[in-house]
């Protein structure tokens, strides 16, 4: 039984404790001062003791690709190698930091986001196959805007040569891993999923196998990583598509997802991340409630109306998160079942995350008295957001103030950054600073200011 605070090994890369913070948006653009703002993220998490922090998504590619307002795009060599400020602040802290790399495809701003579709008209979405009928009758409804260009061959193995110029200007910059984002609807899961891949080459799916031509894009991923940067360790999520709405009978199931984070691991994965996940980008990967306070924020509507192309459609998003607060299971570590499946089948850590908010939940996943372990790391995402040093909490054995209210998600919309809005929970944060409770044994000073208050 592994304790969370023992390291680990990931690819020939030690961690020092299995604690990691999953990838969140940093929305930190590219401009001037993005370092900074990368750094004032998250050097704070690994200044509380976190083994392993995964920067968010960051895209590959100098065009469309981006899921969100203000995501950092990592295609140019120069800019990567700033950021190696950032990998040498993680450093000094004793921590290892991966870099999450990212296409959006058909989940690119472009297709969901009003204001910014206006500003780049000209904007195509890089697409698996021709889109699902689902997202062509939302088109044609005027709901959303696609402009999709299906890949060619050979525009796939370029894709993912750029993958692995990216892998290498990270490790340049002294990065020690990859994280692919291979969920939440982004180009990879795409290639991996049977609603979105009806392709005939050799990157479509086999008979038997629905995910067989995400998987070899992913090795063809991989050996471009290895080519590019041997040292670093190479990461990716593996979606289940366990939580598609019961109209879309073609999706990844758990089976699916456990044979290909196997194969993945086969191909020469350092690590995997299984997670439940929808076919569409919505509340299955960010269960919890209803974010009242987020959507009736006052200074936010018009942001609101500006990305969803009006107050009236605004509203029926809001409907729908409403709905889906109800609809998804909010059990703490949801994705446990799955990490477990996939760590009876593979020789390589496993990392759990979803909903977990307490140490004890920690220790459970990581080594049961009843039950085989579920993982060899475990993850929070929103929990960072709240208390950026959580770290020195959890690791001497307290729980998170996350509950998982989602007032933190909604407004990165507008382009807001990701942190806590929720009074109570930040005026809790507060309290715990000045009394110290972030501080870590060995720390010279108070350093209750890096959390964020
Ligand atoms: C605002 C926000 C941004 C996220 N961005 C990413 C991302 O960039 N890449 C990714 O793989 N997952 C992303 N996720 C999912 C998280 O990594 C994590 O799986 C999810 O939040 C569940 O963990 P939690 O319950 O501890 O928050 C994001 C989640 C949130 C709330």
């Amino acid at each position: 039984m592994a304790r969370l605070d023992e390291p680990v090994d990931i690819g020939g890369v030690t961690v020092p404790n299995r604690l990691y913070r999953a990838p969140l948006l940093e929305c930190a653009g590219n401009g001037e001062g993005a370092v900074e703002t990368l750094i004032d993220e998250l050097e704070p998490t690994a200044a509380s003791g976190v083994g392993l922090v995964f920067q968010g998504a960051s895209v590959v590619t100098g065009e469309g690709g981006c899921a969100a307002p203000n995501m950092t795009r990592v295609h140019d060599p120069e800019f990567v190698a700033g950021l190696e400020r950032l990998t040498g602040a993680i450093h000094d802290h004793g921590g290892r930091i991966f870099l999450q790399l990212a296409q959006g495809g058909l989940r690119s701003m472009a297709v969901w986001h009003a204001g910014y579709r206006s500003q780049n008209p000209q904007l195509e979405q890089l697409a698996v196959s021709r889109p699902p009928w689902q997202l062509r009758v939302l088109d044609r409804a005027g709901l959303i805007d696609l402009s999709p260009r299906v890949l060619d061959t050979s525009e796939v193995y370029e894709l993912a040569a750029q993958f692995g110029r990216v892998a290498g200007y990270a490790a340049d910059a002294g990065y020690d891993g990859i994280h692919l984002s291979g969920a939440n609807m982004s180009l990879l899961q795409q290639f991996c999923s049977p609603l979105f891949n009806r392709r005939d080459d050799e990157f479509g799916p086999d008979p038997g196998e629905p995910a067989a031509g995400g998987r070899r894009f992913l090795e063809a991923i991989h050996d471009a990583v290895r080519e590019h940067a041997d040292d670093v360790a190479l990461v990716t999520k593996v979606p289940a598509e366990t939580a598609a709405p019961a109209f879309v009978r073609r999706h990844l199931s758990f089976d699916d997802a456990v044979g290909l984070a196997s194969d993945l691991v086969a191909a020469g994965y350092d690590a995997v991340v299984p997670v439940a996940v929808s076919t569409f980008w919505d509340m299955s990967i960010v269960r919890g409630a209803y974010p009242d306070r987020a959507w009736s924020a006052a200074d936010l509507r018009g942001e609101y109306a500006a990305a969803f192309g009006g107050p009236l459609r605004a509203r029926a998003v809001s409907l729908l998160n409403r709905l889906q607060a109800r609809q998804f299971d909010r059990e703490p570590g949801w994705n446990a079942d799955l990490c477990r499946a996939v760590r009876e089948r593979v020789d390589a850590p496993v990392l759990c995350e979803g909903g977990i908010r307490e140490r004890a939940t920690c220790d459970r996943l990581l080594g049961g008295a009843d039950r085989p372990p579920a993982a060899d790391l475990v993850g929070m995402g929103r929990p960072f957001y709240a208390e950026p040093r959580l770290g020195a909490r959890l690791l001497a054995g307290a729980d998170a103030l996350c509950a998982s209210c989602n007032n933190c998600t909604v407004p990165q919309v507008a382009g807001e950054p990701g942190r806590c809005r929720t009074p109570a929970i930040v005026r809790e944060r507060a309290r715990l600073a000045a009394r110290g409770a972030y501080d870590r044994p060995g720390d010279a000073t108070d350093e209750s200011g890096p959390s964020g208050d």
